[in-house]
C-alpha cells in the first residue's frame, strides 16, 4: 500500500494520500488548496491516478483543495451528505463504503466539531478529522458544532475501536503525526471525562478565539463552483423536468455514471447503462462502448449521476473526443427524483 502523510504548515493541516500500489488507483483526504501543486507531483512521480479527493467536513482553517484537483485531473470529490459544499460529487451517510482500486474505507457519522464531520475506517487505522486529534478534540463551538453530539462521536463510536487502530488526525500543531486509540483513551486531556455533562461543561469552557482564516475559509468551502455551471451554458444540460418528457424516447441513450453502492441504494432510472465513472475515458475512446453506441446510432447520450457533477465532466470529456449529442441531466438523480421521476430498484 502507498501511504503519504503530507503536511501543510500554514494551517497545521494533515492530508492523506493513498493508493493499493504504483500505478493503481489514487484517493486524497482533506487536501489543501495551496498544496494542490505538491500532490499533482506526487502523485505524477508515483504513477497514480487521482479517482477520488475527499473532505473529512467542511473546513474553517484552509480552504480546500477539492475545486483545484477536480478541476486538474476530474476526479470524483466526497464528502457527507450533511454538506453544505456546493463541489461534492458524491455524498456518502453513515455505513457507506468509500471505494477505489485495491481498498476500501468505512464512513462513520462523527458530528459534534461540525454537523458534516465524517472519520474514514481503512484497515487498521482511522482517519479521525478534526473529531478526534492526538491528545485533543476539534472545537464545537461554531458551524453547528454540538459537544453533546461530539462526545456520542467519540465514546459510542471512535473509542469503540481496537485499542491498537492507528489514529492520523486532520490536524496536528506539537508536530505529533499519529496516536492509537488506546494512546489518546489513556491520555487525551479531552477524554477524561466522566459523563456527557463533563465533557460539554469542558468544552464550554475552551474560549478559543476564531481561527485566523475562517471569515475567509468557510465561505470559500461552501461555495467552490460547480462544474455542471459552465456545461449548462453550453447548451448541454437538460433539467429534470426536461428529462423526464425524453424517458422511453427511442432517441435517448441514458448513462448512470454512478457506482454501484449507489445505484443500489438510491435505484436506477429505468432503461439507463451502467458506465462508471472512472470507466468513462475507456468507454469513450475509439472501441469504446459509448463510443460506437454515439456513433453508430442517432442516439442522445443522456448521462446522470447523483448530483450532476460527474455526468457535467463526462459530457466535457465526451464532447472532447466527439461524440457531440452528449449532454447531462442537471443536478443528478437528486433532481429526478425531487421532479417525481420514477426509480427501480
Ligand atoms: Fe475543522
Amino acid at each position: 500500500m502507498i501511504f503519504r502523510q503530507l503536511f501543510d504548515q500554514v494551517s497545521g493541516t494533515y492530508s492523506y494520500l493513498l493508493a493499493s500500489r504504483r500505478g493503481g488507483e489514487a484517493l486524497i483526504i482533506d487536501p489543501v488548496l495551496e498544496k494542490v501543486d505538491r500532490y499533482l507531483q506526487l502523485i505524477k512521480e508515483l504513477d497514480l491516478n487521482l479517482v477520488k479527493a475527499v473532505d473529512t467536513h467542511l473546513h474553517a482553517d484552509h480552504i480546500t483543495g477539492l475545486g483545484a484537483l477536480r478541476d486538474r485531473t476530474h476526479c470524483i470529490t466526497v464528502m457527507g451528505e450533511q454538506t453544505k459544499a456546493d463541489v461534492v460529487s458524491m455524498r456518502l451517510s453513515d455505513g457507506d463504503k468509500l471505494t477505489i482500486e485495491g481498498l476500501t474505507l468505512d464512513a462513520v457519522y462523527t458530528p459534534g466539531h461540525t454537523d458534516d464531520s465524517y472519520s474514514f475506517l481503512m484497515g487498521d487505522r482511522v482517519f479521525t478529522g478534526d473529531t478526534l486529534l492526538i491528545r485533543g478534540t476539534g472545537r464545537t463551538d461554531f458551524q453547528n458544532g454540538d459537544s453533546r453530539q461530539q462526545y456520542e462521536s467519540l465514546f459510542g463510536r471512535l473509542l469503540k475501536l481496537p485499542d491498537e487502530t492507528l489514529v492520523f488526525p486532520a490536524h496536528d500543531y506539537k508536530g505529533d503525526t499519529v496516536s492509537t486509540i488506546g494512546e489518546e483513551k489513556r491520555y487525551n486531556p479531552r477524554l477524561q471525562v466522566k459523563s456527557v455533562e463533563e465533557y460539554v461543561d469542558l468544552m464550554s469552557k475552551l474560549n478559543l478565539p476564531n481561527p485566523k482564516m475562517m471569515d475567509v475559509a468557510v465561505p470559500a468551502n461552501i461555495k467552490v463552483g460547480l462544474a455542471q455551471e459552465s456545461i449548462a451554458k453550453r447548451g448541454w444540460a437538460f433539467t429534470a423536468e426536461q428529462a423526464l418528457g425524453m424517458l422511453g424516447k427511442p432517441d435517448v441513450a441514458l448513462i448512470d455514471l454512478r457506482e454501484r453502492s449507489e445505484r443500489e441504494k438510491y435505484g436506477t432510472i429505468p432503461g439507463s447503462l451502467h458506465v462508471p465513472y472512472p470507466a468513462l475515458q475507456e468507454s469513450i475512446q475509439t472501441g469504446g462502448m459509448l463510443h460506437e453506441l454515439a456513433k453508430s446510432t442517432s442516439k442522445r447520450i443522456l448521462f446522470y449521476c447523483a448530483f450532476g457533477e460527474r455526468s457535467a465532466m463526462a459530457v466535457q470529456a465526451a464532447q472532447d473526443v466527439g461524440l457531440t449529442s452528449a449532454c447531462h441531466l442537471q443536478g443528478g438523480i437528486d433532481a429526478w427524483r425531487k421532479a417525481g421521476g420514477s426509480l427501480v430498484h
